[in-house]
């Protein structure tokens, strides 16, 4: 999906490792990427000389991102796992990290909320939750119908993305259809891969990591952190 994934690993890793160093210190911090995917935030992390460990749904993902991690030298242990039972021990680590829009996977109050308990419960006290997701606010006000076309390099070669958006009716979760235009022969193949999402807002997100037992909730917006999505930065509280 990105242009250039090295350059994005580098460019994220120095934003959000820019708020994790303001928040705790020069480090390195035990961090878990909790929702790793492929491994753009966890490598580029772990490139910069945190401790990272990935975490994600997809067994597949996970496959890549020790592969992509080892090809560039990157010490990374992974593991497949479902952000809503970490299977992590208590206060492991110091920084949990959940980025680029995953925890608007998850559809319910009660998931969002197991997810949140556990990224508290595996934080040690006073370890730092860095969680980024789109601009919900921003979205929630136009109910857009689809996101613009952006052009990436494939392996086989020049792939154009797209995706259409369908709202239900309570105007906070929609169905997304994610369409992929790849170079195939003398014309173009299509694929689609389909996901659905809660469009949270910053209140109701600020309100749910607090719920969870959280403090210290602030929000960073890319124009300041240099993150390409707003990001929700909050404290284990102390017992
Ligand atoms: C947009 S991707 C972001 C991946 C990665 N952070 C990145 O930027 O490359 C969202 C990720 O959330 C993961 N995900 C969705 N539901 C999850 C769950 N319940 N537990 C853990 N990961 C989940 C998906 O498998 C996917 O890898």
């Amino acid at each position: 999906m990105f242009p250039d994934w090295d350059a994005s690993m580098a460019r994220q890793a120095e934003a959000l490792g820019g708020l994790v160093r303001a928040r705790l210190g020069a480090g390195p911090q035990r961090v878990l990427d909790c929702s790793c995917g492929i491994g753009t935030q966890a490598i580029g992390l772990a490139r910069a000389g945190h401790r990272v460990t990935g975490s994600d749904l997809s067994p597949a993902a996970v496959a890549r991102a020790a592969a992509e991690a080892a090809a560039r030298g990157v010490v990374l242990p992974v593991t497949a796992a479902d952000m809503r039972a970490l299977p992590f021990r208590t206060a492991a680590f110091d920084v949990v990290v959940c980025a680029d829009n995953s925890l608007p996977h998850l559809l319910t109050s009660d998931d969002v909320r197991a997810a949140l308990v556990g990224m508290r419960r595996v934080l040690r006290e006073d370890g730092l939750l860095v969680l980024s997701v789109r601009d919900y606010d921003g979205i929630r006000a136009a109910h857009p119908a689809s996101a613009p076309p952006q052009v990436s390099t494939t392996a086989e070669g020049r792939a154009i993305t797209f995706q259409l958006w369908h709202w239900h009716e309570d105007g906070e979760h929609y169905d997304l259809e994610h369409f992929q235009l790849v170079p195939d022969g003398d014309g173009w193949a299509v694929r689609v891969r389909r996901s659905a999402y809660w469009a949270l807002t910053r209140r109701q997100l600020t309100d749910a990591v607090l719920d969870a037992g959280f403090t210290d909730v602030g929000w960073r917006e890319p124009e300041s952190s240099g993150f390409f999505q707003p990001v929700l930065t909050a404290r284990r509280a102390r017992r």
